[in-house]
């Protein structure tokens, strides 16, 4: 894979117990070509607590069915994928411009860091990080559930979510980033990068 080349400046996260890796995985020249007042971040703990509208789990819904889900069953889902967070890497891009509401006003102690959850989810997406025998025990990124807001289609956040999850896989690791799509988002995914490779089958219980 070609390198990812990192920036001089420091992402305006922490490692800390709320999110689900540490932040540094994330190239900052990535943060840098967002739009003004978008980050790009890890998922947290508390990404399910903010505004109905807004949450991780919401964003979810332009892939498929998400269901309903419980703040309890989403702290239980977090929590095992935290403790396997050298295995799964779920990132969110969080729009800050929106005015904080009483339920995400937290703020920062330090101008130069961000609370998650004060602005609105509106991307998401997964690498997962697969361990092998082959390849002397390599590694390989499977991307899945990528999903940006309706409202904020064609901003290049999709772009941005798959060039910070190809420079995770790359960090971590991985000798090959895969997925699976339909036909109609095999454009999307060449522009980022992939070329077609094999078939996808699939067998529904
Ligand atoms: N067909 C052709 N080109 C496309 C398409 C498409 N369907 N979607 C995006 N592009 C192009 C854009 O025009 C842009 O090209 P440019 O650089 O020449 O201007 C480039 O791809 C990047 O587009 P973005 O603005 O980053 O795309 P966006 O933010 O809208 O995200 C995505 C694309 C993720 C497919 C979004 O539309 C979405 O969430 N769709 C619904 C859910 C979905 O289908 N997710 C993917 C499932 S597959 C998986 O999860 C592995």
């Amino acid at each position: 894979m070609a390198p990812v080349h990192a920036s001089k400046t420091k992402s305006p996260f922490t490692k800390s117990d709320n999110l689900l890796f540490d932040p540094a995985l994330i190239p900052a020249s990535i943060q840098e070509s967002l739009p003004a007042g978008y980050v790009v971040r890890p998922l947290a703990r508390s990404d399910n607590q903010v505004r109905s509208n807004s949450s991780f789990l919401k964003t979810l819904e332009v892939l498929t069915t998400v269901g309903t889900i419980s703040d309890d069953a989403f702290q239980r889902r977090f929590q095992y994928l935290k403790e396997h967070s050298d295995q799964y890497y779920t990132i969110v891009i969080e729009d800050m411009n929106v005015p904080p509401t009483s339920a995400g006003s937290a703020t920062s102690s330090s101008p130069s860091l961000v609370t998650p959850g004060r602005g609105k989810i509106v991307a998401a997406g997964t690498v997962l990080a697969e361990r092998k025998f082959i390849h002397e025990l390599g590694m390989v990124g499977h991307i899945e559930d990528i999903a940006v807001s309706a409202d904020q289609q064609g901003k290049k956040l999709g772009l941005r979510i798959i060039e910070t999850l190809k420079a995770i896989g790359q960090q971590v690791g991985c000798y090959k980033v895969i997925l699976d799509c339909s036909e109609k988002n095999v454009p999307f995914y060449e522009k980022c990068g992939f070329e077609r490779k094999g078939v996808e089958m699939g067998w529904y219980v």
